[in-house]
């Protein structure tokens, strides 16, 4: 008897406990679905229309199930358009610190912010574009070329995201790598590629319980995203199968049945951005009347998007959207104590890349010069230009959707300048890129600092010239000839640098006066304090290159393609590309200077599974994809003089068995602090997917047997040490 009550107790438990259980939150949306119309339904799989609510994106609501209207907002890095919220640094230079903690943090902070203003979906985190194009606009907005990498960014992202309450949306899905023609090429990859590359952050992401996933505007083998059976319904709910509703970016919708029947849950804004032209909305409800839809189709639609709400715990307490879009200036203070993980980021990202005779860290320098505009404020704020798209001042995010405003945006000089009085250190400045003012400004100091930088975004504002996608490689504002000038009259020059991306450093990277230069990529709102931390010493650098930098634009492989992209390079991006080819780069992916050194010592590598490793289907893909199988072990020690984090990279080689595969792929990565003289372990833990390749015949992961190589070091070609398995 007391048992059958315990069990109705734990059932009850079950129904209140469905957040965080999909199974419950099933139940629930299957229950909650029972009491809709079909009218209600494609109400809330429809958005209301451009412009049409206080979000982005807008759905419609079924009062009578406790459903309100959800409201979906940009984006990666923040809260887009509203005040009151903290400018996060860049996914990008979120990648560069190599920090899971912090890149959770991250997460958790951004969540609790769309939380507190009352946003349900997140648009974010991006792993697509993931960057095989370094000259793409939005890879800034993405974690980098490596899917590993990405895969674990997106899975600690999304995690933060929805532990604060809010549903993540992972994006682009999927071969949304430029700008250019996005809307209307179509890409097309090799079904390896496609596992092991593009679709792999994706899998990692609804191994992490994405609520949400968003296809993208490309076709992909002539068939748009967002009405693509292969990529929607067969990989995406099939093979990875994806428990939560696919939702389209924004106008990426081109048909009504089409769309529903391979597998889109959710069309967005609704309308065609504002023409009041609904592909579903009334049409859907007319096709599912003459059974060209389904009804079941329109049931999943509703049931994955309920279950979605539920499962991220939205049915109760939500508050109440605290802002409008579309009015800007609207919201209120929701930054709590965020600026501490914002500033955490800006300066753990920074990547020392050159550092002759320990020119950096400074130490009470008698004069300083700062130089170039990318130094100093935009004099008419930093968010004189929307969507920040405008390269005016210090460069702290790119431009477009994945934007936000900033709240403050401390300068590199303005923080330096802070130092500088406290130290007694007399300051010249440059504040614009005209090199005889450097050369002036230069030669009045002992060392000088010259900040060059580079920009990019989304397509729909175009920024000197640069439509979305950069024109090419190089600094912006003629920051080649800036360094060129200043070196030329100070024998102690430190180029930092701020970018979206990779660019070409061969015209100065040689020069001897040269002394250091500093990769500060896209730090956000703490960009000064951060770069402060690191340029005095304070904290030791300790990021690392997210990509490879090349010497030559053509040394990559790839580029913006002008009509359709075939993806001829498959599964040889970044430094698969390099090692392949055995091309030398400038900067490797994985690089990274400290002002310690470390030393690599005692390598073990066990290989621990005998099962065949079967698994049941599970959000990701089978659970067994996901088994440990194998552990490596290092100890890394600080033999240097100053406390520092070292970045320990393991690197896999494939047996011989296996179809032709990268030379080294990056299958962990842990970084460690450590002072001075000690010592730490690492240890880096396999999944089967890790030491695995698509067999395209099979359609099937296939763990080769021979043997592995193993690979322990500080980059993917600084390697430390080297075992088998
Ligand atoms: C972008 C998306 C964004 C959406 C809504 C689109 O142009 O590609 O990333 O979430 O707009 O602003």
């Amino acid at each position: 008897m007391y048992s059958a009550l315990f069990l109705s107790l734990l059932s009850a438990i079950a129904v209140a406990a469905q957040k965080g259980d999909w199974t419950a939150a099933y139940d629930s949306a299957t229950g909650a679905l029972a009491q809709l119309t079909n009218d209600q339904k494609v109400g809330i799989v429809t958005g209301t229309g451009w412009m049409n609510g206080n979000c982005v994106g807008n759905t419609g609501d079924a009062p009578n199930i406790g459903f309100r209207s959800l409201c979906l907002q940009d984006g990666p890095l923040g809260v887009r358009t509203a005040t009151g919220v903290t400018a996060f640094p860049a996914g990008i230079h979120a990648a560069s610190t190599w920090d899971v903690e912090l890149i959770r943090q991250r997460g958790l902070a951004m969540g609790e912010e769309f939380r507190a203003l009352g946003v349900n979906v997140q648009l974010g985190p991006v792993a697509g574009a993931i960057g095989k194009i370094p000259a793409a606009g939005r890879n800034w907005e993405a974690f980098g070329p490596d899917p590993y990498f990405t895969g674990i960014a997106m899975q600690e992202t999304i995690i933060g995201i929805q532990e604060a309450g809010v549903q993540a949306c992972a994006k682009h899905y999927i071969l949304n790598e430029q700008e250019l023609n996005r809307g209307s090429m179509s890409s097309s990859v090799d079904d390896r590629a496609m596992h092991e590359l593009y679709l792999w952050p994706f899998a990692d992401s609804v191994k992490a319980n994405v609520a949400s996933i968003m296809c993208s505007y490309n076709r992909i083998d002539g068939v748009y995203a967002c009405e693509n059976d292969a990529v929607l319904n067969s990989l995406l709910k099939d093979e990875l199968s994806f428990p939560g509703y696919v939702l389209t970016d924004w106008g990426a919708q081109h048909s009504n049945e089409n769309s529903a029947n391979a597998g889109l849950d959710m069309a967005m804004p609704g309308d065609g951005m504002g023409d009041g032209n609904y592909y579903w909305g009334p049409n859907l409800l007319n096709a599912v009347d003459s059974g060209s839809v389904p009804q079941e189709r329109l049931d999943d639609m509703v049931k994955r998007i309920l279950a979605s709400w539920y499962y991220i715990g939205q049915d109760k307490d939500y508050p109440e959207v605290g802002f409008d879009n579309w009015q800007p200036g609207t919201g209120k203070d929701v930054q709590g104590d965020h600026a501490t993980v914002a500033r955490a980021i800006a300066r753990d990202g920074i990547v020392l890349l050159k550092n002759v005779d320990n020119a950096l860290p400074l130490n009470k320098p008698a004069t300083l010069a700062i130089i170039g505009s990318d130094a100093f404020p935009n004099p008419d704020g930093p968010n004189a230009c929307v969507d920040r798209g405008c390269n005016v001042g210090t460069l702290a995010m790119g431009w477009g959707s994945g934007t936000v405003e900033f709240p403050y945006l401390i300068a590199p000089h303005d923080a330096i300048k802070e130092r500088a009085d406290a130290d007694g250190t007399v300051l010249t400045t440059s504040p614009n890129d005209e090199t005889a003012s450097a050369t002036a400004a230069a030669t009045a100091a002992e060392t000088a600092i010259v900040f060059i930088n580079a920009d990019s975004g989304e397509e729909y504002i175009t920024v000197e010239g640069n439509a979305g996608d950069r024109n090419d490689l190089n600094a912006w504002h003629n920051g080649n000839e800036l360094v060129q000038a200043v070196a030329e009259v100070n024998a102690k020059t430190i180029v930092v640098i701020h970018s979206v991306g990779q660019i070409l450093l061969e015209s100065f990277i040689e020069l001897e006066n040269v002394v250091a230069v500093v990769w500060a990529g896209l730090p956000g709102q703490e960009s000064g304090n951060g770069l402060v931390d690191i340029l005095y010493g304070d904290t030791a650098p300790n990021g690392k290159l997210p990509y490879t930098i090349g010497k030559t634009a053509e040394d990559h492989g790839t580029a913006i393609v002008p009509g359709d992209d075939s993806y001829p390079e498959g599964l040889f991006i970044d430094y698969r590309h390099y090692d392949k080819n055995e091309i030398e780069p400038r900067f490797e992916f994985g690089f990274g200077l400290s002002y310690t050194t470390f030393d690599y010592t005692e390598l073990t590598a066990t290989y621990t599974d005998k099962s065949p490793g079967e698994g049941s289907p599970a959000p990701g893909g089978p659970t067994s994809l996901y088994d440990e199988v194998a552990t490596v072990t290092a100890t890394i020690t600080n033999n240097g003089t100053v406390t520092g984090a070292e970045v320990a990279q393991l690197y896999i080689g494939l047996p011989e068995s296996a179809p032709e595969t990268p030379v080294r792929q990056l299958r962990g990565f842990q970084k460690v602090s450590l002072e001075a003289g000690a010592s730490a372990p690492v240890s880096f833990s396999l999944r089967r997917k890790d030491l695995s390749y698509w067999d395209t015949e099979a359609q099937a992961w296939v763990t080769p047997t021979g043997e592995f190589k193993v690979y322990v070091g500080a980059s993917s070609r600084d390697i430390r040490l080297t075992g088998t398995m």
